[in-house]
């Protein structure tokens, strides 16, 4: 997670640096330098950059690009038929008796909770949630969603009619910890924890407030059980990047969805060919975040298990209010 917000803050203030020159440009068209305070300019000039994105970015919608690519999908009906019970309950984690409290939650997602307002996080997809979903047909669709962390995702396919399930790592397992020397290692995992746990009481916290009827797994994503059925759409939103062996995921979610919906950073230098590259490094130390993907590396091993109908498209959302561009994979049968 921490990886992610690195990689899109480093892209961005690159994009920001250079936007600040045209940026700058215009100001100075416009009849000179109207604000002498730094953090008045700053924060004008952030404005504008986020205006010209998402001008930029309502030109190329990706609505656009996917309006008539689910259309042309015969996606089988959405299981379980309506008041048809998948799975033995038990399978799934019950919510806490007590609702987590507030000041226990680490929010990942900027996100609205009823009741409470608007809670501040790491990532805020509200304007581009649509896109990060890939316009997906969702409504009386069960849906298999990999890796939650605070549930806004969850949520929003909830109300657009879903019928969710979501996986997450377990308390013992914590995550695919790149083995860095134990060392240093060791350094790490307590914190982790600590930051996992109020990321879980987040999601409960919400799942609550919701009254949510979304499903929550956890357990091992590489073994997903047969128990947990048949799906319509399986969505993995920038989860793939954390994880060491990122295919085996896709091959678990191809082996039980008709759909599958793929998010993850965009990397314009892997644009275009089949691959992706190993973030961390020695000296680096990422230890959270395992490579950067081209949305064709996807794509290819899409087809090879017979997805064969794939649509890319790129969007931008917000990390911390700055743009980062994010790349949708949406492949069917
Ligand atoms: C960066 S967050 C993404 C949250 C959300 N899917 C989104 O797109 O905004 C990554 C999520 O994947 C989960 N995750 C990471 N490794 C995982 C694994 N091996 N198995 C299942 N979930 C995992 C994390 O706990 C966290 O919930």
């Amino acid at each position: 997670m921490l990886r992610r917000m690195k990689v899109s803050l480093g892209r961005s203030l690159q994009r920001v640096g250079s936007s600040f020159q045209s940026v700058g440009r215009i100001l100075r068209g416009v009849g000179g330098i109207l604000l002498n305070s730094g953090n008045a300019k700053h924060e004008l000039i952030t404005r504008l950059q986020r205006k010209l994105v998402t001008r930029r970015s309502r030109k190329t919608s990706a609505a656009l690009t996917l309006a008539g690519f689910w259309e042309t999908q015969a996606l089988p009906r959405a299981y379980p038929p309506e008041g048809e019970v998948v799975g033995d309950d038990s399978l799934y984690a019950q919510p806490p008796s007590k609702v987590p409290r507030l000041e226990d939650c680490r929010f990942y997602h900027v996100m609205e909770i009823p009741g409470y307002g608007l809670m501040q996080g790491d990532w805020d997809l509200r304007q581009g949630i649509d896109d990060y979903l890939g316009h997906a047909p969702l409504a009386g669709r069960r849906v298999l969603e990999i890796g939650p962390a605070s549930g806004f995702l969850t949520f929003e396919m909830e109300k657009r009619g879903a019928h969710v399930v979501a996986v997450e790592v377990p308390d013992d397992y914590g995550w695919d910890f790149v083995p860095y020397p134990a060392s240093f290692m060791e350094t790490i995992y307590g914190p982790r924890r600590e930051e996992q746990r109020a990321v879980k009481n987040s999601f409960w916290f919400g799942h609550a407030a919701h009254q949510s009827k979304a499903k929550l797994w956890y357990g091992d994503v590489y073994n997903l059980p047969e128990a947990l059925g048949r799906f319509d759409i399986a969505v993995m939103g920038s989860v793939l990047l954390h994880c060491h062996s990122p295919l085996k995921i896709v091959e678990q979610c191809a082996m039980r969805a008709g759909a599958l919906v793929i998010t993850d950073l965009f990397n314009p230098d892997l644009a275009g060919e089949p691959v992706c590259r190993l973030v961390p490094t020695r000296e680096n130390r990422l230890w959270d975040t395992w490579w950067s993907f081209s949305p064709e590396f996807f794509v290819q091993f899409l087809e090879v298990l017979g997805f064969v109908n794939t649509k890319v498209t790129t969007h931008v959302q917000y990390a911390s209010e700055n743009p980062s561009t994010l790349f949708t994979v949406v492949a069917s049968i």
